[in-house]
Formats: C-alpha cells, sequence, structure tokens
C-alpha cells in the first residue's frame, strides 16, 4: 500500500472542504422543491443549517489554499499562476455572491446571486482541478 503522505492530508482537506461548499450548494438547490413542499419557511431553515456548514467549509478552503500554494511555490510562475489568480478572483466572487445570497430579501434577488454563487463555486472546482499536479 502507498504511505500516507501530509500532501495527501493538505489535497484531502482541501477536496473535502470543497465538496461541502461547492456539492452541498448544488445538493441544497436541487432539494429546495421538496423542502417548499414541505412549507414554506423550512428552505430558509435548511440554507440556514447549511450556512452553518457552507462557511467553515470555506474558511477551510482558504487555509489549506494557502498551504496549497506554500507546498507548490515550485510551480509557482507562468501559466501556472495566472491559472491560479483568475481562480482567486473566482473564489472571491463565490464567496461575495454567497454572502448576498444568504442576505437577498427579494425573489430576483435570491435567484441571481444564487445562481452567480452555484456558477462560480463550479468554476472555482474547474480551475483547481486545472491547477492540480
Ligand atoms: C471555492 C473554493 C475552492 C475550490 C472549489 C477549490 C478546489 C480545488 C480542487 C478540486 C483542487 C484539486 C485538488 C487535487 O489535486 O486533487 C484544488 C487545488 C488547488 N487549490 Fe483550490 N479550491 C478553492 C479555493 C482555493 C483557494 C482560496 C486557494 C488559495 C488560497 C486555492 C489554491 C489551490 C492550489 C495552489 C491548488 C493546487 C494544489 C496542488 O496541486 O498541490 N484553492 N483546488
Amino acid at each position: 500500500m502507498l504511505p500516507l503522505t501530509l500532501d495527501d492530508v493538505r489535497l484531502f482537506l482541501h477536496v473535502v472542504a470543497a465538496t461541502i461548499w461547492v456539492g452541498g450548494q448544488l445538493t441544497l438547490a436541487g432539494l429546495v422543491p421538496a423542502l417548499r413542499a414541505a412549507g414554506a419557511d423550512v428552505p430558509r431553515t435548511a440554507a440556514r443549517a447549511f450556512n452553518r456548514i457552507a462557511w467553515p467549509a470555506f474558511a477551510v478552503l482558504i487555509v489549506t489554499g494557502a498551504w496549497n500554494i506554500s507546498a507548490e511555490r515550485a510551480h509557482v510562475h507562468g501559466a501556472y499562476t495566472r491559472t491560479l489568480v483568475v481562480k482567486l478572483v473566482v473564489v472571491a466572487l463565490s464567496g461575495i455572491t454567497a454572502f448576498l445570497h444568504a442576505r437577498a430579501t427579494t425573489k430576483t434577488g435570491l435567484a441571481v446571486f444564487g445562481a452567480l454563487t452555484g456558477i462560480t463555486a463550479l468554476g472555482a472546482l474547474l480551475l483547481g482541478v486545472m491547477s492540480a499536479g
């Protein structure tokens, strides 16, 4: 069997947090019709409960992301750096739009920021996979 390394632990923590931030949002979005059928307030209650898991996961992504950069500093030049910078902008947009989505009070605000946070979270995931190695 292969030995478990510190790099494995670093990437495991980063990917577990990414599954919660990205997969959790998509799963919650998919559950909204069923939650709505259970009661008008149920989607908001579920979203609040999800936020209590999602924001700690986002914090883990930032901490382990900084750890990734430090561990991969030999690669941090040229196209890798440009990909990383685009990813960091997309990650920031994902956090900002998730925050605005949680605070939205109108249907339009909820829909627009909900869609934006989902799209940017998926974009960050794709850019993360592109810089894996
Ligand atoms: C929504 C937030 C984020 C998502 C969804 C995400 C996702 C991912 C994924 C899926 C990987 C590939 C892991 C693998 O090798 O198997 C990755 C790698 C990486 N991420 Fe993130 N990430 C996020 C935030 C961040 C942040 C905030 C930083 C920097 C501060 C960062 C820096 C990196 C670096 C440098 C790698 C390459 C690691 C390596 O090859 O050893 N990520 N990310």
